[in-house]
Parts: C-alpha cells; structure tokens; sequence
C-alpha cells in the first residue's frame, strides 16, 4: 500500500487543469473551466472544471470526481495505478506502508498461487506441443475442433496428460506448498500421501483476469463427456472468484473498446472460436447468470452489451435474470440467437467470419423487446397474465433509472405500449410508482419527501426535471452540516472560535444517522484537534471509495437546502458579503430542529403507549424540554431570519 505521507504529497501537487488539461482541451470560464466531456458524445462544452475545488463535473452526462477518479475512470486505472500515474508525473518518490499481517497474509497467498498457475500452465503447454501424448490426443482434437496453433498458443491452451500424477510430480519436486496444492484445484490428496493429478486427460483452458494474470483453469474433457463432468473448473480461492471472472477480458478489452460494444457468450471454446475468426470483442459468462460484478467489468469498458447465446432455453433463461441488472448498470442490451443447435462457435465455423458479423447485425434484438415479446406469446389472450406481465414490464422499467437513461425509458414505453396495445401515459405511471416504491422501500426511514432537484446551468435540463433524488430530508440536513463544516470549519466564527469549534460545541449530543458521514465527521474532528487543516480535498482522496464519493456527492452537488438558504440570505439583502457564518448557523440548527422534532415524535408514540405512572410523568417531562428547545431554536432561527 501507498503509505499516507506519499500520498499526502501527491495530493499537495495535483494540479487539477494540468491533469485533465491532457485529455480535454479547457477554455477558461469565470473561475472555472470549460471542455468537451470526454466520458460522452457532445458538439457544444459542458465539461467543467473547478481548479478551487479540485473537482469536475460535466452537466451533459452527470460523470463529476476528481483527479483521481477522472484518471480511473478515463484510463481504467485502480486507485493505486491512477496515484502512481500522478507520483511519476510529478516525480515524487513512492513509499509503501507496512501492511497488517492479515493482509500481508493474503497478498502472499495470493502471490503463491499466481506462481503455481504460472507455473502450471507452462507445464500444460509443454505437454500440449511437445509430448507424444499431448500431440496425438490434446493437440489432434483441437486441430479437429479447427483451432489453429496461433490461436492455441495466444490463449495459452494446454494438456494434462493421463497418467494419475504427472504434474503432481512436477509440482512436489519444485516444492511448492503442500497447504497451497489443493487450494489450486490443480491436484488432490488422495489418502493423505498420495498426490493426483485433477484435470488428467483434459484440455486446459487458462483463465486470465483483466490484467494477463491467470486466476484459475477451464478442464475440457477430450470428445463427449459421457460420464465425467465436460468441464471442471478451478475452486473459489483468493484469487479466483466466480462472479468476478469474465473469460477472455484481457485479450478482449482493448477490441471492446475501440469497438465500443461488448460480446457476450457462454463458452470457452465460443471465445477463442471468434478471435479466431477477427471478432475480438468477445467474452464468456461461463453459462451462469450475469453477476453485478461482471457487468461493472464491462461497463468499464463500453455501455452496449450484445449477447449472444444459442436458441436453447437454458441459456437465454439464464441470460434473462441478468437484465435488470444490465438496466440497473445502465448497459444497452441486445440479443442476438444463434440458430439450428449450433453455438457461436460451431456457427462461426460453419458459415465463416464475414456471415457470421452480418448475422449478427442484422440479428440483433432490443432485450427489453425481446422479453416482451416472448411473455406476449406465453400469454396469449389470458387476461390475467397479460395484467402480470404489463406490471412485469413496468417493473423491469422502472429499473432505468439513471438520469442519462431518461430518453432511452421514453423510448421503452412509447414501444413497450405499443406492443401490449395499451396507453402510453397509463404505461408512464404505474413505472414511476415501481420507481417510487422501490425508492421508498429502500429508504425505508419514513416519512419520505421527495426533493426539489438541485437545478444546473445546463442546457440540457429539461428532463432532470423528473429526476427523484434518493436523499431523504434526514439525510440532506445531515449533509448539510456535513457541508458547511468542510467549507467552512477553518474560519472563524467569532474572536474565540473557529466554525468547526462551534459545530463541534453545538452538536456535541447528537450523532449522525448515516454511518458514512458520521465517520467523515469523526475523522475531521480528530484531524483537527490534532493541529492538522482538514477540508474537502483531504477526504477528496480518502483511500476509501465510500468517503470520496461521498465528499464529492457533497460538494459538487449542494443539495436544496443550502439553496432555500440562498433565497433566505437574497431576501436579506446580504448576498454581496460572506455568508458563511449564516449558512453554518442555520445548517447547524436546522439540522438540531430536524433532530428535536423526531425526538419529540418518538417520545409521542412512547406517551401514547400504557406505560407506569413514573414512566408517564418522565415522558411528560421529556416532552417539556424538548418543546422547550424546539421553542427556543425556532426563536434563534427566526430572528435570523426577520433579522
Ligand atoms: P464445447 O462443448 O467444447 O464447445 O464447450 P462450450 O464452451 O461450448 O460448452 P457449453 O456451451 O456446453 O458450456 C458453456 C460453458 O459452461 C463452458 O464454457 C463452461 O464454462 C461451462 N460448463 C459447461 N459444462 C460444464 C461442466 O460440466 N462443469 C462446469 N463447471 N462448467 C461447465
Ligand atoms: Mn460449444
């Protein structure tokens, strides 16, 4: 790990304009910069550039961060990578913290079983091309199978050979961990003495994440799979998670995104088949259902997704329960069947590379269309099912959500209506309630008030309109004060205090309901008593995703209520001079006025319940004071206001 004084440093070098200002050309405007967005499509510039805060934001596609995450996000770097991209630019040496044993632990597992793969797959690939066995079994059949040496030798295939421990053999008498050898899948321990091979008389297809490292293996039995498992692959271990892999990312990254669409199939062999064939940005599933997580792989790399499966139920079924995923991830899907009983593979071999990309083009279905169309069908005239499946519909539709994906939603219903034969703003409503009722359910603090949007000085503003800002009122007072204090915490608030000491005083009995800014609240508080300077850049580059993004939700988007402050301050007739003592004044105690009235409601329900005598007159006392405090804190923010 990076340690905190190296990246202490890198963040006093950034230089925000510098940075970006190599990817996006910027034009100077007012305080700020102005360019064309480099994460969307657009004639006129929206990408703006604040070098004050150290933030940008492009009010056309919504994308904002910092340096750090422009970098991961516009060159698909990790967090790591992107600090030591601006280390080398700015030359700053790079230090490296002691890690916690555990992790250190891990990191070493981890390391070890990326030399036994290595390790292994070199083994399989000498077996492959240069034993007798390897050759007249392994290599004929994928010859047979129309693979050719160059393709074979570019993903690395191999062979295990029959004999019950050939490579265990290998393996042992290079010492490697006897602890380790069964985490790899690689061998087994049979009786507590014997070593066995697991992939014996098996093709072997090596797995690499999206960095070339090989995580695992795919074993392939030769010809039909009669009794044994056609397929074993590695166990989950620290290096290979399932839901994460993504056969083919790494020799497929650089294809998908020039070609700015992603292929997705079911097998191995389908992969390797249309690489082989030119079509290069292409990877396997491995047959299951899309993971979360392998859907945030691709979208890394480009938001139109094209699957393309057999005809056969099983895996179009399986493909389905990905979708509303893939919609969630905001991802275009299409669909696209191969027919006959054939797969991309066999398909791409039998009609050839150029068929094969006309076919797909001219195959492609829209996924959402598709589902609709196969649901109609299984319908029929069945009244009932048809009610279902139009909520089904608008369920699914409801789960585009982004305000990006605003278009593409209206598209939807406009088309989805068509097709169900009804109307169009009857459609329209029952998505905004499956909208509404998963935000509440997820919100589940109650009661819920829908937000005025913070409106941009876009020109593209007309649908945010309808956006629906998933922040609760608790919540906005509670970035609110979250606010005012990395803005302000480092000014004075009279000649005894700082604003952060008075924040610090006020809402010394209360606690935050979000954990994530009570955390930012606490990590600024401990900075500050300890002498340091902290602000919104010291979290800006916090090592942990959840603060950073956080901050920046924070600062880039100040939300509604600093705004009716602005409208309170305008009427004052003070816009002219520094605010911030009013804006900490009132987000402090607006937010004390929220926490007071929720106090004085559970003490109400708790009044209302038969409780003992003496618990009755504490709960009346109770009541007392906190309408006291209420009396008294609505005075205090009054005469502000009149003021
Ligand atoms: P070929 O039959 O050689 O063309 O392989 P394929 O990749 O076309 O296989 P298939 O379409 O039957 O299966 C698709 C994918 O599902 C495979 O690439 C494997 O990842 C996985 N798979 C298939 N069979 C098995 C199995 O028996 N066990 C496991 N663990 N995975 C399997
Ligand atoms: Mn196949």
């Amino acid at each position: 790990m990076i340690s905190p004084q190296t990246i202490e440093q890198i963040k006093n070098r950034i230089d925000i304009i510098d940075v970006i200002g190599e990817y996006v050309k910027l034009k100077k405007r007012g305080a700020n910069y102005l360019g064309l967005c480099p994460f969307h499509n657009e004639k006129t510039p929206s990408f703006t550039v604040s070098p004050a805060k150290e933030l940008y934001k492009c009010f056309g596609c919504g994308k904002s961060g910092n340096t750090i995450t422009f970098l991961m996000d516009h060159d698909k770097l990790s967090y790591a990578e992107a600090l030591k991209w601006l280390a080398a630019r700015y030359n700053i040496e790079i230090e490296e913290t002691q890690v916690s044993p555990e992790v250190k632990q891990l990191q070493q597992t981890a390391d070890s079983l990326y030399i036994i793969n290595n390790f292994a797959q070199k083994f399989f690939e000498e077996k492959l091309f240069n034993s007798d066995e390897g050759l007249q079994v392994g290599m004929s059949y994928l010859k047979e199978r129309g693979f050719r040496e160059e393709i074979i030798k570019k993903f690395q295939l191999g062979y295990n050979p029959s004999q019950r421990d050939t490579l265990a053999k290998v393996l042992l008498q290079n010492q490697f961990s006897k602890e380790l050898l069964p985490r790899t899948g690689l061998v087994v321990l049979r009786n507590e003495t014997e070593w066995v091979d697991n992939y014996r008389n098996r093709i072997i297809f090596p797995i690499h994440n999206t960095t070339g490292k090989i995580i695992g293996f795919g074993a392939r039995v030769i010809g039909k799979a009669d009794k044994a498992p056609k397929y074993i692959n590695t166990p989950e271990n620290e290096i290979y998670v399932k839901s994460k892999v993504l056969y083919g990312s790494y020799f497929a990254r650089l294809a998908i995104d020039k070609a700015d669409e992603c292929l997705l199939v079911e097998g191995y062999t389908d992969v390797i088949s249309l690489h082989q064939a030119g079509i290069e940005n292409v990877v396997a599933s491995g047959g299951t259902s899309l993971t979360t997580e392998q859907l945030r792989i691709i979208k890394k790399y480009t938001s139109n997704l094209t699957i393309i499966y057999d005809g056969d139920s099983a895996g179009v079924k399986a493909a389905l329960r990905g979708l509303d995923m893939a919609l969630e991830e905001s991802l275009n899907v299409k669909l696209v069947l191969i027919p006959d009983n054939e797969d991309p593979d066999s398909y791409v071999n039998k009609v050839g590379s150029t068929a094969f990309k006309e076919f797909i083009a001219a195959n492609k279905k829209d996924f959402i269309l598709f589902q609709l169309e196969v649901m109609l069908k299984e319908a029929g005239n069945d009244v009932n099912k048809k009610n279902d499946l139009v909520n089904q519909i608008a369920d699914t539709l409801s789960k585009i959500n982004k305000a990006e994906d605003f278009t593409k939603q209206q598209d939807y219903i406009k088309q989805c209506s068509a097709l169900l034969k009804i109307d169009e703003a009857g459609l329209t409503n029952l998505v905004n309630k499956y909208k509404r009722d998963r935000i509440s359910k997820e919100e589940k603090k109650l009661p819920f008030e829908e937000a005025n949007h913070f409106q941009e000085q876009s020109s593209e503003t007309s649908y945010r309109d309808e956006e629906i800002i998933l922040i609760n009122q608790d919540e906005a007072h509670e970035r609110n004060v979250m606010r005012v204090l990395l803005e302000y915490g480092l000014k004075s608030w009279d000649e005894n205090k700082t604003m952060a000491d008075y924040i610090f005083e006020e809402l010394e009995q209360f606690h935050f309901d979000n954990p994530q800014i009570e955390d930012i609240y606490e990590l600024y508080r401990k900075a500050y008593y300890q002498g340091h300077q902290p602000d919104a850049k010291t979290f800006l580059y916090h090592e942990n995703e959840n603060v950073r993004n956080l901050v920046v939700a924070i600062t880039v988007f100040p939300h509604e209520l600093s705004q009716k402050w602005d409208e309170v301050l305008e009427g004052m007739n003070i816009v002219n001079r520094d605010t911030s003592r009013e804006d900490v004044f009132m987000s402090v105690n607006y937010y004390k006025l929220r926490k007071i009235k929720k106090m004085l409601e559970e003490n109400q329900r708790d009044m209302e319940t038969s409780a003992p005598l003496e618990e009755q007159i504490r709960l009346i006392e109770v009541h007392k004071h906190l309408k006291q405090v209420e009396r008294d804190l609505t005075a205090k923010l009054g005469t502000v206001i009149i003021k």
